[in-house]
């Protein structure tokens, strides 16, 4: 059998920690039972459980517990949060904000609410990825209801200035929801210091299970319930809560926190070595700003290549991807917004390094470049 490609790909997803499958373990069998089941003790059981959970994650974020809505990910978080949101505020207004760099799981939501007749108002970036607070500013009008920017981008890395947008969006009255997906896990994030009323996570982004996620909202924030059924988590989601992956959310976040610091200057080191290598082969370039960008991303345009032929050439050796693991093989929106043209954004390879990442897997990557790159030209 070929030896498995070296794994580049934590923003897609990460591996689960072997200590949070242990802590899922007993909650799929021995543990096993519905938590809204309150009739007897094992549902009983299951029910503190969750609450358990909940109050860790609550912990971890810094944000009371009734805040805290269960999701299968971020992409159902970043649903309940902007049509949620939108709906719950119809008689405010009927415009929202977001960036044209967003992950798809924000930006469909806001096509969805402008094909009900919402207004839509999608803000460019620079060159460097980054949202210019003052457009945003500019993009405010009294019936702004929801403006949706991301912590952290899931290609390249660039973290948006979260307090200054916070800041606007409270003294203008209006929501602020951050799709945290990829900084929630790999730095403390503490929406309310940042003014964020409305914050989505995903358990396989720092070394949780995947299928769970929240929906973290601020005191006060309402939303109305997308799924309707059984009025569970308070009446804002409905369907049984997962127990295990519940206790494998919380377990994994306090996890990831804990070594969070140590973790992203290893990383960062590893990141800069990449990075380094590839350019000095000369004719690859970073997309979007070094800084500030999460240290263990790293996305880099390689010149007069096809796209198509370098993505098929490395994958044999590398796993590695071109843009979001959910953007169905077209050409990356969010190099397009950063003026890359398609054909440049196709031949582009972003690097997630992870916890398992280490010098020789980055050193083995940069030979597999550096070995196919003259044939490729
Ligand atoms: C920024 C961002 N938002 C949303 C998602 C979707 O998350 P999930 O897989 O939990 O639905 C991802 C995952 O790729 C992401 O990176």
């Amino acid at each position: 059998m070929a030896a498995a490609p070296i794994y580049l790909d934590h923003q897609a997803s990460t591996p689960c920690d072997p200590a949070v499958v242990a802590a899922m373990a007993p909650w799929w069998t021995e543990g096993a039972a519905n938590p809204s089941s309150r009739g007897h003790r094992p549902g009983l059981a299951a029910a503190a459980a969750v609450e358990v959970a909940r109050g860790r994650l609550a912990q971890a974020l810094a944000v009371p517990p009734e805040g805290v809505v269960f999701t299968s990910g971020a992409t159902e978080a970043d649903n309940l949060a902007i049509k949620g949101l939108c709906e719950a505020r119809l008689e405010r207004g009927r415009h929202l904000v977001t960036v044209a760099t967003e992950h798809r799981a924000v930006l469909e939501p806001c096509r969805y609410l402008e094909r009900l007749g919402f207004g839509l108002t999608v803000l460019p970036v620079g060159p460097d990825g980054l949202l210019d607070p003052d457009r945003l500013a500019a993009a405010l009008r009294p019936d702004t209801v929801l403006v949706s920017v991301m912590a952290a981008n899931n290609e390249i890395g660039v973290l948006q200035p979260l307090a200054a947008i916070g800041a606007l969006c409270g003294r203008h009255g209006v929501a602020f929801h951050c799709d945290g997906a990829q900084l929630v896990g790999q730095a403390p994030l503490r929406p309310l210091e940042l003014g964020i009323d409305l914050l989505s996570l995903s358990g396989h982004k720092f070394g949780g299970p995947q299928g769970i996620g929240a929906l973290v909202l601020a005191p006060g924030v309402t939303v109305a319930p997308q799924l309707h059924g059984g009025g569970h988590e308070g009446g804002r989601r409905s369907g049984t809560l997962p127990l295990p992956l519940i206790v494998g959310l919380a377990e994994a976040l306090d996890r990831a926190l804990a070594d969070a610091p140590a973790r992203g200057a290893r990383l960062l080191r590893l990141r800069e070595r990449l990075r380094l290598g590839l350019e000095a082969l000369g004719g690859i370039t970073v997309n979007g700003a070094l800084d500030p960008r999460l240290p263990h991303n790293l996305n880099v345009t390689v010149q007069g290549v096809d796209g198509g032929r370098l993505h098929r050439e490395l994958r044999r050796w590398l796993a590695v991807s071109g843009g979001s693991a959910c953007s169905s093989g077209a050409p990356s929106h969010v190099l397009q917004a950063l003026g890359l043209s398609r054909e440049a954004a196709a031949a582009s390879l972003r690097f997630g390094l992870g916890r398992g990442t280490g010098e020789a897997d980055i050193d083995q990557a940069l030979a597999v470049v550096s070995r196919l790159l003259p044939a490729l030209r």
